[in-house]
């Protein structure tokens, strides 16, 4: 079990990033905090093996105050997962899985041995171990980074948006088996995303967090469902999940706004003009975008100097113009600026969209799916009554009608 009592952090230049947080993740499940980007998730989860220290607080691990542990000491007993992987990229797949237990002083050929066993359960084939990581896909890093993290059998396993960066058939084939893991192994783990519908996948417990570090609602997946907390968690997950239905609905039809981008090594004054809310978006001599730039509007931008790529906030997905309503939401909810960054087939940046912007869209969708499907029904209705009182029925007119009213009346019903 890991309890959080009261947490608040917050860092040196004011910025609240968690506030008063009061959960506990129960032991032997997946707890899992979910929220838009800047809400206080990589903080709140980094501060469970002190990578950052609470201004206030507790923070127990079963009957331990993790204050009182060296952090060198609490991270043995925890896993820690992050986007990307974050491997080592000189050291081959099966050494950096077998980092850790060599760490903890296991021989090399016990921590190798262990190591290829760990792949093949994560689902990575032995013949990968050889490999450098560069060599492997976005999603067979994810797996061996799951891996690394199980190497040392902790008993904790913190991860933060391990399946965001990849495309979403190998995400879903990511969590399909990270649940089947889970399954066998009944680890404590904290999850982080930025998407509502993972988190009511993978969670056990679901804490909802919104910007400024705030608890807006822990609770079931099934609970969030039926018995919203607020407006704030209703909109969040949707109020009828009818944007599940919508996954393949394309997204084209969005206001996209003509945000403008500044170019890499610009100077950060031409950001400052460009930016909307403190954030510009960097893009690159191919108008490819290349992360966010904070600007604080005071005299410190200038003399910065120019964009180099340090600067950049790499966070947030990319949604192309013919993607989905669902790829566009996961752009704006993971993005630092809050604006989701649209981009055309050739990767070019096409303009920005919000996730109230995405949300009103799906609203507007599914109310139009449902106003479809009570039609067809009702005509379906009708022309049965037809039938029933022995009218003639144009054959072939709604050939069909039966399957068309129910698979559209199946789009519009919230279970799917
Ligand atoms: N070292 C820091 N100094 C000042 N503010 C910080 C620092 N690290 C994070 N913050 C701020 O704290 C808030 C929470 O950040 P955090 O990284 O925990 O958010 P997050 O929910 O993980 O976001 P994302 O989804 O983008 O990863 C943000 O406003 C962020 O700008
Ligand atoms: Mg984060």
């Amino acid at each position: 079990m890991i309890r959080l009592e009261s947490v608040t952090k917050r860092y040196p230049d004011g910025t609240i990033a968690v506030n008063s947080l009061d959960l506990t993740a129960p032991s032997g499940q997946i707890t899992v905090f979910v929220g838009p980007s800047g809400c206080g998730k990589t903080t709140s989860l980094r501060m469970i093996n002190r990578m950052i220290e609470p201004t206030s607080g507790r923070i127990w691990l079963d009957d331990r105050d993790a204050a009182s542990v060296k952090p060198a000491e609490l991270r043995r007993g925890i896993g820690y997962v992050i986007q990307h992987a974050g491997l080592f990229p000189h050291r081959t797949v099966l050494d950096n899985v077998a980092t850790v237990p060599l760490l903890l002083g296991q021989d090399k050929k016990k921590a190798r041995a262990r190591a290829q066993e760990l792949l093949e359960r994560v689902g990575l084939d032995p013949a990968f171990a050889k490999r450098y990581p560069a060599q492997l896909s976005g999603g067979q890093q994810q797996r061996v980074g799951v891996a690394r993290a199980l190497a040392a059998d902790p008993p904790v396993m913190l991860m933060d948006e391990p399946f965001s960066a990849v495309d979403p058939v190998v995400r879903e084939q990511l969590q399909n088996e990270f649940l089947r893991l889970q399954g066998e192994l009944g680890k404590t783990i904290v999850f982080v995303t930025h998407d509502i519908d993972e988190a009511i996948k993978l969670g056990d417990k679901v804490a909802v967090l919104r910007v400024g570090g705030t608890l807006a609602q822990f609770a079931s997946p099934a609970e969030l469902l039926s018995q919203p907390a607020d407006a704030f968690v209703a909109g969040f997950v949707g109020r009828d999940r009818g944007y599940r239905a919508l996954g393949f609905a394309r997204s084209g039809v969005l206001p996209l706004s003509d945000e403008q981008a500044v170019a890499l090594g610009s100077s950060i004054r031409a950001a400052r003009d460009v930016a909307v809310d403190g954030w510009a978006l960097v893009v690159d001599g191919g108008r490819r975008p290349q992360g966010w730039l904070a600007v604080d509007g005071g005299d410190r931008d200038a003399a910065l100097g120019d964009i180099t790529p340090d600067l950049l906030n790499l966070g947030g997905t990319l949604a192309g113009v013919g993607g989905t309503l669902r790829e566009a939401l996961d752009a704006a909810l993971s993005s630092p600026s809050g604006r989701g960054v649209v981009v055309d087939d050739d990767g070019s940046f096409a303009g920005t969209v919000t996730a109230a912007e995405v949300l009103a869209r799906i609203e507007e969708r599914s109310a139009q799916t449902r106003r479809e499907a009570v039609e067809t029904a009702g005509a379906r209705y009708a022309e049965l009554q037809r039938a029933d009182s022995g009218a003639p029925v144009e054959v072939g007119k709604h050939a069909g009608g039966g399957a068309h009213a129910a698979s559209a009346a199946q789009s519009a019903d919230p279970a799917t």
